[in-house]
């Protein structure tokens, strides 16, 4: 059976988007959008998955929802020609994680590096929840049976679990999924992943061989989608560099990596090459580059900021886009429990 090509993918609300967020996933989100019928979710499920005070409490958590929602929209997704909705507003992702909580074996789950980190030591202490985030995760991506997902470098392996759970499913009830009319046995297609490139891999200002993170002490080892022009202006100018001139090939970057970030951070927000960016300024000192990145920093972030802060100050109306693209995903959502509740034998009402 040939499925409809869809993308769905999800961040989630936990606070301070940043311009890693933004190149490394928000900016690949708007593209897919001409060639896709695409699904962005916010996923405030998962996003309680971890102790309260890393999600900041439900006043927190509600604000930082319409926040991811104001990045997407301002950032370019058109939540009408696209779907754009919480997570939680549709039951369908926590009744269909249910039934892959008994597809997926313990096993599988327990390969899991993110769990590893995200429980640290303490494991004992650790949620239930974060140990089946991944589950949550293929039930996100398969309720909407979408084919393509759009994920950084550290999704990898809970793509691949979802596919594993997409495909033992599709074993275990395959004669049922055959009965009920899907002749071909397949009834969840094995989502691919669309990774993004190491081009968009935003590293720390302060530090290039850490990914920037909304977890890291520094405020100025980010650039926040919220900062205003000001302060882009100063955590670029204090961001760490090394005392040599840029260099004239892509190849002198490689041991370097604070001018390599810098110099991909231009790359991508002027949507040119790296040695694009280098035929105009190696040989140069940081100096004069980083004011060139300031503007273009600045230019490019400044409209989303201001758009996102419109949006913000009117959480009625991006409550109402969130409401729309809900009833709009659970449509969806709805026909594809009504599906596998048959396959799987769950009565219900005709
Ligand atoms: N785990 C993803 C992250 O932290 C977020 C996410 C949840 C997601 N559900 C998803 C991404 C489904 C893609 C598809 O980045």
């Amino acid at each position: 059976m040939a499925f409809v090509e869809r993308v769905f993918s999800g961040v989630q609300p936990t606070g301070n988007l940043h311009l890693g967020n933004y190149l490394g996933a928000i900016v690949n989100f708007v593209k897919l959008q001409e060639t896709h019928n695409c699904i962005y979710c916010v996923v405030d499920m998962h996003a309680i998955t971890m102790p309260t005070d890393v999600w900041g409490g439900p006043a927190e958590l509600a604000r930082n929802t319409r926040e991811v929602t104001a990045a997407f929209i301002a950032a370019g997704i058109d939540p009408k020609k696209h779907i754009v909705f919480n997570q939680s507003q549709v039951s369908g992702h926590a009744e269909l994680a249910w039934i892959f909580n008994c597809v997926a074996r313990m096993g599988w789950l327990n390969r899991m590096t993110q769990f590893k980190e995200k429980a640290g030591k303490d494991r004992e202490n650790a949620s239930v929840g974060i140990f089946d985030y991944p589950v949550l995760m293929a039930a996100d991506i398969l309720l909407y049976r979408a084919t393509h997902v759009p994920v950084g470098d550290d999704q990898k392996q809970h793509l691949e679990l979802s596919r594993d759970i997409a495909q033992k499913f599709n074993n275990d009830f395959g004669d049922s999924i055959r009965n009920n009319g899907f002749n071909d046995g397949l009834y969840f297609p094995l989502p691919e992943p669309l990774i993004t490139g190491p081009a968009t891999r935003v590293m720390s200002l302060r530090d290039g061989t850490k990914k920037m993170s909304k977890s890291d002490a520094s405020d100025n080892s980010r650039i926040n989608l919220t900062d205003d022009a000001d302060t882009i202006a100063q955590k670029i100018r204090k961001a760490k560099t090394d005392p040599e001139p840029l260099p004239t090939e892509e190849k002198g970057l490689e041991p370097r990596p604070e001018a390599d970030n810098l110099v991909g951070i231009y790359a991508a927000l002027a949507g040119v090459s790296k040695q694009a960016v280098l035929k105009d300024f190696g040989g140069g000192q940081f100096s004069s580059f980083k004011n060139a990145l300031v503007d273009v920093c600045v230019a490019k972030l400044s409209p989303i900021a201001a758009e996102m802060k419109k949006l913000v100050a009117d959480p009625g109306h991006v409550d109402a886009i969130l409401v729309d693209g809900a009833n709009r995903a659970r449509a969806i959502a709805d026909e594809t429990m009504r599906r596998t509740k048959d396959i799987v034998g769950f009565i219900r009402q005709a």
